[in-house]
């Protein structure tokens, strides 16, 4: 199964090329990600700022957008790099992106090792909990 044995080496490359292409000029922080979908391919993006700071936009949120125009998936593996080519955490609203489509098992590279998304975003919210709240207010589609 893909996710088994993930090449970490060519989600780095992935991850540093996406970096590259950083649009950075207002914080000069690039950030490039890659990741691997349940299907085999690549997917990666990089972070693009705006004049008006507010809306830039991180690398993941290219990354995800990538994965669902080309035919989405899930994330199985993710490496997040910073200038330097190191692991670098995804921010707090970025580890929602990466459990929204990628899930508890997804695995990520950070500067301690790997680690699955249930230990980098403990007790997250997600589907499950909108999906609670339905069955026990009585508002299931079924
Ligand atoms: N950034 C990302 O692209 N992803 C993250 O997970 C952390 C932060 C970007 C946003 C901004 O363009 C720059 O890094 C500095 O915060």
């Amino acid at each position: 199964m893909v996710g088994d044995v993930v090449d970490w080496a060519a989600l780095h490359t992935a991850a540093v090329t996406a970096m590259r292409a950083a649009y950075c000029p207002y914080s000069h922080f690039p950030v490039g990600v890659a990741g691997l979908v349940d299907d085999g391919r690549i997917v990666s993006g990089c972070n693009v700022e705006n004049a008006a700071y507010g809306v830039g936009l991180c690398a993941e949120c290219g990354m995800v957008s990538q994965l669902h125009l080309t035919g989405g998936g899930r994330l199985v593996a993710v490496y997040c790099v910073g200038g330097d080519g190191e692991a670098l955490m995804p921010c707090g609203r970025c580890r929602q992106l990466l459990w929204e489509n990628g899930g508890p098992d997804c695995r990520l590279m950070t500067p301690e090792g790997i680690l699955p998304m249930r230990d980098v975003l403990p007790q997250a919210f997600g589907r499950d909990d909108l999906d609670q709240a339905a069955v026990r207010e009585g508002n299931t589609d079924e």
